[in-house]
């Protein structure tokens, strides 16, 4: 049987998807409490990071830790990857070793390639295309706030990247409202005019009456080149107070992380109460380890 594999949102089923959430939260609570869990004993995790990652790389790592089990972490300039063996091959190869393979890298085609050839649950640790893994982080943070999702409103304001498609999948597999304000000209590829979603150039029309406001920085890894130029043409996209006045009273605010602080967002509003920075990243962690025994462990 073919293993279950996480590069979008859209490969996990949205009942399950939704029970993975609600297992993130009981799961957090049980570290807090320290309940020892350790249902991956003896089981390996391998890491191929061919970008940099904080929370991606330490949630795993410490995920893997509480349940028992171990990682690999594999950066492609130190294995046979960064001087051309296939990734097909690779993937065949360390497949056979571990028991689950997270993978971020540039290419999201890359990713599927690999997925194609290992034997054991592929993770995308973010693409260009998407984000995947942040979104469970994200929903679940908003689920502990505020409960279900489910028919909310979240506004994306800023670039048309990876974590604003990811919004685009989650808006369906979790069935709530988006509204997207990006410059004209960046649309993002997982848009499609027959989805119910809104999009604009106007951060104050897609923020009105949201319950969730996100952003994200406007250089994406691999755009660094074009750092100084996007910072004029996403300017009018900032997320500041008066963009947050428009949203509802008791709007939330996240932001994947790391964040520029006074480019796509103010320091007042990073650091505001409305902010839940820093809850939607630990919760990177509970999130993971849901993920990790939902693709993993039987009988989940
Ligand atoms: N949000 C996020 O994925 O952070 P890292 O790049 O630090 O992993
Ligand atoms: N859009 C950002 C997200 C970083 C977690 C990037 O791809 O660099």
């Amino acid at each position: 049987m073919k293993s279950k594999n996480f590069i979008t949102l859209l490969d996990i089923p949205k009942k399950d998807l939704k029970q993975l959430v609600l297992r993130a939260i009981e799961l957090k609570k049980m570290t807090k409490s320290n309940i020892a869990y350790t249902p991956l004993q003896n089981k390996t995790l391998a890491l191929i990071f061919d970008k940099s990652s904080t929370r991606t790389r330490v949630s795993f790592e410490v995920g893997m830790t509480h349940f028992g089990g171990n990682t690999l972490f594999l950066s492609p300039r130190d294995t046979q990857l960064g001087r051309g063996e296939p990734i097909e091959d690779t993937a065949k190869v360390i497949s056979s070793m571990v028991d689950c393979i997270v993978i971020r890298t540039h290419d999201h085609n890359d990713v599927l390639k690999f997925s194609a050839e290992s034997s054991v649950p592929v993770i995308n640790g973010l693409t260009e295309l998407v984000h995947p893994c942040q979104l469970l982080a994200d929903v679940m943070t908003f689920t502990e706030i505020k409960g279900d999702i489910k028919g909310k409103k979240v506004a994306w304001i800023g670039d048309a990247n990876n974590m604003c498609n990811s919004y685009i999948n989650a808006s369906k597999q979790f069935e709530f409202h988006l509204s997207i304000a990006t410059p004209d000209k960046f649309i993002p590829s997982l848009y499609n005019k027959n989805d119910n979603i809104l999009l604009t150039n106007d951060p104050l029309i897609a923020a009105k009456d949201a319950d969730l406001v996100v952003t994200d920085v406007w250089a994406s890894m691999g755009q660094e080149e074009e750092e100084e130029d996007r910072k004029k043409i996403f300017r009018p996209l900032q997320v500041n107070k008066n963009i947050m006045s428009v949203a509802n009273e008791d709007v939330i605010f996240m932001h994947c992380l790391p964040a520029h602080r006074e480019e796509e967002v103010t320091s007042d509003v990073l650091d505001s109460n409305a902010s839940v920075i820093w809850q939607e990243a630990e919760n990177r962690l509970h999130a993971q380890k849901a993920l990790l025994e939902y693709l993993l462990v039987k009988n989940i």
